[in-house]
């Protein structure tokens, strides 16, 4: 069996996180310039049934046998042997890295998932079509953050723009011209398993007005769409400003993101608000080409560790 590698994308929420669990409209891109990869080879003259996993970001350096139950690289190995119907196990080394921070509402598990399930079924010789991908992806975020809405796993797999919905599936959209954003750390790590879990537990508290935000984020995810596919950079920073504020009642927000937003929002930006599991994690940012630099500055100096620029191309862009 020749030796196999596959990648997959990160991914920003830009609008519509949280409210997608509860069966509104969001709106996902992919991050392509972060990546998980994965390398699959055969390990010669060991006996079979016998995977090795090194992965430096995950502190992993042993065998797939001793890995817990709930690890995320021995579901995406199962899933992927059980959908192939293969029972007796090839012995094989598995090399996973991955350039996206763990925990901090890029998509990381699903890129991760992803990754190794594109590498180890090419290498079994059965490489999986994009449906059952997401959908195995899908099942590998549901054993790990319990109820997902699948939109990480479907932009990770598909790689494109997309308004998803839970219970109808997803739609890919065009937008008409490139758009710029600036993506920053909170440097507070936050898994989206607990986000969850504390929004639902609000949510049952007190249904009637928590269920009139997530609405209302829903009717903010189809205006932010229009106006991304249109080129209403206005209404598109707006969009986010508001599902900002929206996210802040629902106290999935916190005060290193909500610094940073504002020192975004100051120097420029069309719009800022956090994006994915939240209450720490990563925000994003509108910006005009010719903002760039300054905003990127504002939020070093307001405390970001790492601050990237991501293009979301248009039909019309040349590159
Ligand atoms: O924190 P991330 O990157 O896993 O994004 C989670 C997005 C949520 O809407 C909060 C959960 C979901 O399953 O859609």
């Amino acid at each position: 069996m020749p030796a196999v590698s596959a990648n997959a994308c990160a991914k920003l929420i830009l609008l519509g996180e949280h409210a997608v669990v509860y069966g509104e409209l969001a709106l996902a891109i992919p991050f392509s310039a972060l990546r998980a990869r994965a390398a699959v080879e055969a390990w010669i003259g060991v006996p079979a049934g016998r995977i090795h996993i090194f992965a430096r970001e995950l502190d992993l350096d042993q065998e797939w046998s001793s890995l817990p139950d709930n690890n995320l690289i021995r579901n995406a190995l199962l899933l992927v042997l059980s959908e192939l119907g293969i029972e007796r196990i090839p012995t094989c080394k598995l090399n996973l890295s991955t350039e996206i921070p763990i925990a901090a509402g890029l998509g990381a598990s699903a890129a991760l998932a992803v990754a190794v399930m594109r590498a180890f079924s090419a290498f079994l010789g059965h490489p999986l079509a994009p449906e059952r991908l997401n959908a195995l992806a899908f099942e590998s975020e549901t054993l790990m953050h319990g109820t997902p809405s699948g939109i990480d796993n479907t932009v990770v797999v598909y790689e494109q723009p997309i308004l998803f919905e839970k219970l109808r599936g997803f739609e890919v959209i065009n937008p008409c011209s490139d758009w710029h954003f600036l993506v920053a750390d909170s440097g507070i790590k936050k898994a989206t398993a607990l986000t969850v879990s504390q929004l639902a537990q609000d949510y049952a508290r007190n249904p009637l007005e928590i269920g009139a935000v997530i609405h209302d984020i829903g009717q903010l995810t189809l205006e932010g769409a229009r106006a991304l596919t249109q080129g209403d950079y206005a209404a598109l920073g707006a969009a986010l400003n508001a599902n900002q504020e929206l996210l802040s009642l629902l106290n999935l927000s916190c005060p290193e993101l909500d610094t940073l937003i504002m020192a975004a929002r100051a120097a420029g930006a069309g719009g800022a608000k956090l994006t994915g599991g939240g209450m720490g994690g990563h925000l994003l940012a509108l910006v005009r080409p010719e903002n760039i630099d300054q905003v990127r500055a504002a939020l070093l100096e307001a405390g970001a560790p790492h601050v990237y620029h991501t293009v979301l191309k248009g039909a019309h862009s040349d590159g």
